[in-house]
């Protein structure tokens, strides 16, 4: 099967083309490296990958690589909510505008499969259980993009092509495109470096799933003919409170204390149980990865100095995202068609923009 990854070079995107790749795929990375502009895209993707260094706002180059794919997968933009909040309306061109452009492409060359990956942040909080029949409910700008972009590309391309929109859990382990500012990630760095986690509150829940899960988890819908809709992508014993995240660190990580602050972190909100049953009745067996195991992965990559200097900023979205924006590297386009949906995005959460 010949597969397009949009964004294919970041910390899910080199997991996942490397098990594509292994199964036999033919898969095309699109990503423009925002956060290392000079990394090597060799060290980061199996050999066998044609790599294509383009904006994903550049629909010359979308339509050049997406030609014959059989699928695309788009995996690009600003993950999380500290690095929308940089510049909103650049979150808004990589994050809703990106996939419906994509998406318009695919439609007009036919590609019969496109997967969407969003977020279980969409969910925000919510008292109970959440699944996919729950309504979003998203606090930021982070899930109000993946809303609208979720919203859009099911839409588009309905008749047209299957959808599949993997909505995902909190993901934790290690990557070729090493990422340590999701919760645990950063809780074992923290833990290895310096023995100590910092808590602020911690009651809140959060869903996690293993990175290899997720490419996984692609593998299986890609292999499925037809769209899936929506699909919650983790497993139900993998709810975890923000509490229960740092105990399970310092239970792999020896000698680690926990250092706790006020009740709840005010800037971020979310809170939510989720269901995965979907996934399994779908595909039964996938993701069975605890918490535990991406845990002492990260660790050993420090013990072994895989991982040296946890503060680099390469690791740190946010981090790199300041530095290529202060830099002028990366900024919103304005394109005619990037400023329709902005102001689509605007009359749908209008009176709730900065
Ligand atoms: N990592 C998680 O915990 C998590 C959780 C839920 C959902 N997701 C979703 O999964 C997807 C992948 O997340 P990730 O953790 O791999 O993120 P990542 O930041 O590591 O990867 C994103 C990639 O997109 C590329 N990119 C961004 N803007 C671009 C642009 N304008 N032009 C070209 N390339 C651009 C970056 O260079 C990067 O390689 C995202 O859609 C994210 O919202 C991730």
């Amino acid at each position: 099967m010949r597969v397009v990854l949009l964004g294919g070079a970041g910390y899910l995107g080199a997991v996942a083309t490397r098990h594509l790749s292994a199964l036999g795929h033919h898969v095309t990375v699109v990503d423009g490296l925002i956060y290392a502009r000079d990394d090597d895209p060799k060290r980061l993707l199996p050999t066998a990958t044609a790599f294509v260094n383009a904006d994903l706002r550049d629909v010359d180059a979308l339509r050049r690589a997406m030609r014959g794919a059989d699928a695309v997968v788009h995996m690009g933009g600003l993950v999380g909510e500290p690095a929308c909040a940089v510049d909103e309306r650049l979150a808004v061109e990589l994050n809703f505008a990106s996939p419906v452009l994509a998406a318009a492409i695919a439609r007009d060359l036919g590609v019969p499969n496109y997967v969407l990956f969003s977020s279980c942040s969409v969910y925000g909080q919510h008292e109970g259980t959440v699944d996919e029949d729950t309504a979003p409910h998203p606090l930021g700008i982070y899930a109000r993009t993946k809303v609208l972009a979720e919203e859009h590309v099911t839409g588009m391309l309905d008749g047209q092509a299957g959808v599949t929109v993997l909505r995902l859990a909190t993901v934790h382990g290690p990557s070729p495109r090493q990422r340590l500012d999701s919760v645990a990630n950063r809780m074992t760095a923290q833990a290895v470096a310096t023995g100590r986690i910092p808590l602020n509150g911690g009651s809140q829940r959060r869903p996690l799933v293993h990175v290899a899960d997720v490419a996984e988890v692609l593998a299986a819908v890609l292999g499925h003919p037809g769209g899936h809709g929506v699909l919650n992508v983790g497993a139900d014993g993998e709810n975890y409170t923000i509490t229960q995240i740092a105990q399970t660190v310092a239970r792999a990580v020896p000698g680690t204390h926990i250092d706790r602050g006020p009740e709840r972190d005010e800037a971020d909100a979310r809170d939510y149980r989720t269901s995965f049953g979907r996934l399994a009745d779908l595909l039964p067996g996938t993701c069975p990865t605890p918490l535990i195991d991406g845990v002492r992965q990260i660790a050993a990559a420090m013990a072994d100095q895989r991982i040296t200097d946890p503060d680099r900023p390469e690791y740190d979205n946010l981090k790199g995202l300041r530095a290529c924006h202060a830099a002028g590297r990366l900024q919103a386009v304005r394109s005619a068609e990037c400023d329709r949906l902005w102001q689509e995005y605007a009359d749908a959460f209008g009176g709730v923009l900065r």
